[in-house]
């Protein structure tokens, strides 16, 4: 113990780490902060853990096209690598932590009203860092270098290209050239592990730096506006008053909650391990149907419900859009009620902005836009065939993969629209064309059918009519005879 603190003192003496600690610690806090504030602390500490766990994956990690995804495989075996298997784990779950702490984080400011006076750069940097925390997470996934990895850089290749002037010379900058390759791996690598950490430590140092130079805001309180004329001296008396120094009275909160995180994270590691990987690239299948992480699904999904005329339109001005009122915030509203008791429409925009993210997250977990490759045969009772070509056709729609995409009596995906009423819309020759030709987001089928199984599926398809089916309960059968 004395040997302990006779090293310190010799540290510190020789360092003057304590001149530049001290206050970092001793600085009086307003007493009232509690739980709703440690969510900041939680993202620095799950940053903290991305950057431990990722250096240790850099060094096992072969930036090569042919060799990251074996290489990976190899860290992600529990067996013959537990280490490398609980650190793959550890920087997944590692990285959701950061994205729900640093988006809980945001909440919190946001209906605390904290971004006002005199913090509207602490906003601004936090905005910046928010940004990059998701980038992070994008350029994580491709270096998984898996189907859905290589399939992410072409959809955001292309849709960088859509931007206009500038959209070439981006796609050709993430790409690192004109075809996805060993090229665009090191990019992509360079940005995950160079780049953009250098960024988030720039702008979470001043983050840093704001926090302690503006002091943390006060726990609001209805009816006390802020004034950014007397807002500081204010403050200043209300520290006196009501002040706490940060160590330990207000941090052991952060110290409490971090080490629960960095232990759930270590137990989902160990339980659950690291994602799976997809399939090896491979650059003849263009039609891989991917999922990216849960964090960003959400966006997935937004794009994929997006009419193909609007998509262009919003993959460029959503996220302008978007980041434009983040930054706009704190000059907007940077005075006046800070209580979310007093500010409906804050309380109403995050309500509205969560559930917006959480359907559309639904909607990406169904993925009703991809086909469901395990449709199940139609069950003898929805078929109801009334002869052996009949029969024949309703095969052949289950092996034909039509039931990927088209659903009868509800069995099927969804890609397509329901054909358990074709008949009723379309003729033999309309059903059979469409099969021939194909249409838009189907394929033709003109060289991969013979004559003999058409006319059995169309056979089939005509018996789907729901007028035929259920004559008694079909409002439509009002209008005929
Ligand atoms: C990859 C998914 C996919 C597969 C596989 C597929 N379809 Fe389609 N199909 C679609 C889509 C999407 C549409 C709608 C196209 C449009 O809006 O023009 C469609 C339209 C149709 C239509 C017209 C429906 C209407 O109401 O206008 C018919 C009939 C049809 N498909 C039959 C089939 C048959 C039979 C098969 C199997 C041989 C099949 N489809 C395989 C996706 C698919």
């Amino acid at each position: 113990m004395k040997l302990l603190k006779a090293t310190w003192d010799w540290i510190d003496d020789r360092t003057g780490m304590s001149t530049l600690l001290g206050p970092v610690f001793d600085h009086p806090v307003p007493a009232g902060a509690k739980w709703a504030y440690v969510f900041g602390s939680a993202t620095m500490i799950a940053f903290i853990i991305q950057v431990v766990t990722g250096i240790a994956l850099s060094a096992s990690f072969v930036t090569s096209s042919g060799e990251a995804y074996a290489s990976l495989q190899a860290l992600s075996d529990p067996v013959n690598n537990p280490l490398g298997y609980l650190l793959r784990g550890m920087h997944f779950y590692g990285a959701s932590a950061m994205v729900i702490m640093v988006g809980l984080h945001m909440i919190q400011v946001f209906l605390y009203g904290a971004y006002k006076y005199p913090r509207e750069m602490n906003w601004l940097s936090g905005v910046v860092l928010f940004a990059v925390t998701l980038a992070m997470g994008f350029t994580g996934q491709l270096l998984r270098w898996d189907d859905i990895a290589v399939w992410s850089v072409y959809l955001a290749a292309a849709m960088s290209a859509k931007v206009p002037i500038v959209g070439s010379g981006i796609a050709h900058f993430l790409v690192a050239g004109d075809t996805i390759g060993g090229a665009t791996l090191s990019r992509f690598f360079a940005f995950h592990v160079f780049f953009i950490p250098a960024i988030i430590f720039v702008f979470l140092g001043l983050h840093l730096w704001l926090v302690i130079h503006h002091g943390i805001s006060e726990p609001p309180e209805a009816g006390r506006p802020v004034d950014p004329k007397t807002y500081r001296a204010w403050y200043h008396q209300y520290l006196e008053k009501h002040g706490v120094p940060f160590w330990p009275d207000a941090a052991w909160r952060d110290v409490v909650f971090g080490l629960a995180m960095v232990v759930v994270i270590m137990l989902l590691s160990w339980f659950w391990g690291p994602p799976h990987l997809g399939h090896p690239p491979d650059p003849t299948l263009v039609e891989v149907y991917p999922k990216p992480d849960w964090y960003l699904l959400w966006i997935f999904a937004a794009l994929a419900l997006l009419p193909g005329e609007l998509e262009e339109i919003v993959v460029f001005v959503g996220p302008v859009i978007i980041g434009a009122i983040l930054v706009a915030l704190p000059f907007i509203s940077n005075r006046g009620e800070r209580s979310w008791k007093r500010r409906p429409w804050a309380v109403a925009s995050v309500i509205i902005i969560l559930m917006m993210i959480g359907s559309l997250w639904i909607q990406g977990v169904q993925a009703p836009w991809t086909p469901s490759f395990n449709a199940e045969a139609l069950p003898q009772q929805v078929v109801n065939a009334s002869s052996a070509e009949i029969q024949r056709g309703a095969e052949l729609f289950n092996t034909q993969g039509c039931q990927n995409c088209h659903a009868i009596a509800g069995y099927g995906g969804q890609r397509g629209p329901s054909l358990s009423n074709v008949a009723d819309r379309l003729t033999r020759e309309q059903i059979a064309i469409s099969i021939l030709n194909g249409r838009r987001n189907m394929p033709a089928y003109a060289t991969m059918m013979s004559p003999e199984d058409l006319s059995a599926l169309v056979d089939f398809l005509q018996t789907r009519s729901e007028r035929q089916a259920q004559p008694h309960t079909n409002p439509a059968g009002a209008n005929t005879p």
